[in-house]
């Protein structure tokens, strides 16, 4: 139904709406969710632009203010804004977080990203997230790729990065071809949105083992996609938001510039790293190369990574090329 999703629509709007005014001019987000983000080096326009909000530390903040504006609990559960449990009791998904509007690619709010502010209680998760909804679906979203769209197709590059802040501060660091996966790993969908704008992609994830461990999941899903793809590694303890606010702009430009590798430079030093004269771990990390060469659908692109993949390894090209084959006959 074309009208229900609708008012889905307008009521994610509206929750936009009264986090962000929370944000401004509630004593609650002037005292801690305002200091919260100038603490992390965002600025008021920044703030804006990105629509950022503050939910209240309050059961019934959202959900009272809904209904008042005559909002049915059917939208209010079904965009999961308000959690309902069985006793008839219900109350806001989002308290006392700062709130991440996630926008569709015409800039419609769909859903929403929420961090606490107590970054040292384990009790409760870092982020809350939007559940999948009618109007909301995780693996088909980008973050960012409303406000991103045009400077990805200027650039021809579509940087990618894991989270929220990652993109906002790109943003105000002039960076503004970025979009983040929001720490689910990337699906093909994901992939083919960006595509409408570029074939070029260099992945941007945290660095650390989980962020590597992305990167070469992420590498497969776009080569076989059939587009391009570099892959920036951050020193330890870093992401994005934190280099580029710990460096500065320039300096961050200048990092991505000489650290974008292509996936077999980028594969090839992760394996070889350990492999050093160890024969058999050679082996596996030509493999490995081997195998994410096989996913390009393009056999030019094939045969010219596979030539590089021998020079590089000063293994015989037709040797590659027949154990491409044998995993090519596994796939299909
Ligand atoms: N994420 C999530 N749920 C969590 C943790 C992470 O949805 N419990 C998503 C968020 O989109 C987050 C991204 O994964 O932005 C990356 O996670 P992480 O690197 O842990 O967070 P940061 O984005 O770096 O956030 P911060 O700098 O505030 O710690
Ligand atoms: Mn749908
Ligand atoms: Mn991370
Ligand atoms: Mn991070
Ligand atoms: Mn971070």
């Amino acid at each position: 139904h074309q009208h229900e999703r609708d008012s889905q629509f307008i009521l994610s709007d509206f929750a936009k709406d009264f986090y962000q005014h929370n944000l401004h001019n509630h004593e609650q987000g002037q005292s801690i969710g305002l200091p919260y983000l100038k603490e992390r080096g965002l600025s008021l326009n920044t703030i804006k632009k990105f629509e950022l909000g503050y939910s209240l530390e309050a059961w019934d903040g959202l959900t009272k203010a809904a209904q008042e504006k005559g909002f049915q609990e059917k939208f209010l559960e079904k965009t999961g804004l308000t959690i309902f449990k069985e006793d008839g009791k219900k109350y806001d998904r989002f308290r006392a977080r700062v709130m991440f509007p996630i926008h569709n690619i015409s800039g419609r709010t769909i859903g929403f990203g929420a961090r606490t502010l107590k970054t040292n209680d384990k009790s409760t998760p870092k982020y809350l997230n939007s559940p999948e909804s009618e109007i909301y679906h995780k693996s088909d979203v980008l973050y960012g790729m409303f406000q991103a769209k045009q400077a990805i197709r200027m650039a021809d590059v579509c940087y990618m990065t894991e989270g929220y802040l990652d993109v906002i501060s790109l943003h105000q660091g002039g960076i503004e071809n970025v979009v983040a996966s929001s720490g689910t790993s990337l699906t093909e969908n994901q992939v083919k949105l960006i595509s409408r704008y570029t074939k070029n992609i260099t992945v941007l994830y945290d660095g650390d083992a989980a962020g590597i461990k992305a990167s070469l999941r992420g590498t497969d899903i776009i080569l076989e996609a059939g587009l391009n793809v570099d892959v920036v590694i951050f020193p330890p303890g870093e992401d994005p938001d934190s280099y580029i606010r710990k460096v500065g702009d320039n300096a961050f430009r200048e990092y991505i510039k000489n650290e974008a590798k292509d996936f077999i430079s980028f594969k090839t030093e992760l394996f070889v790293r350990e492999a050093k004269d160890n024969p058999v771990k050679k082996a596996e990390a030509i493999r490995e190369i081997v195998q994410s060469i096989a996913k390009i659908p393009d056999s030019i692109k094939r045969s010219v990574f596979l030539q590089r993949c021998s020079n590089l390894f000063g293994i015989d090209e037709q040797v590659l090329i027949s154990e491409y084959n044998k995993i090519a006959l596994q796939e299909n």
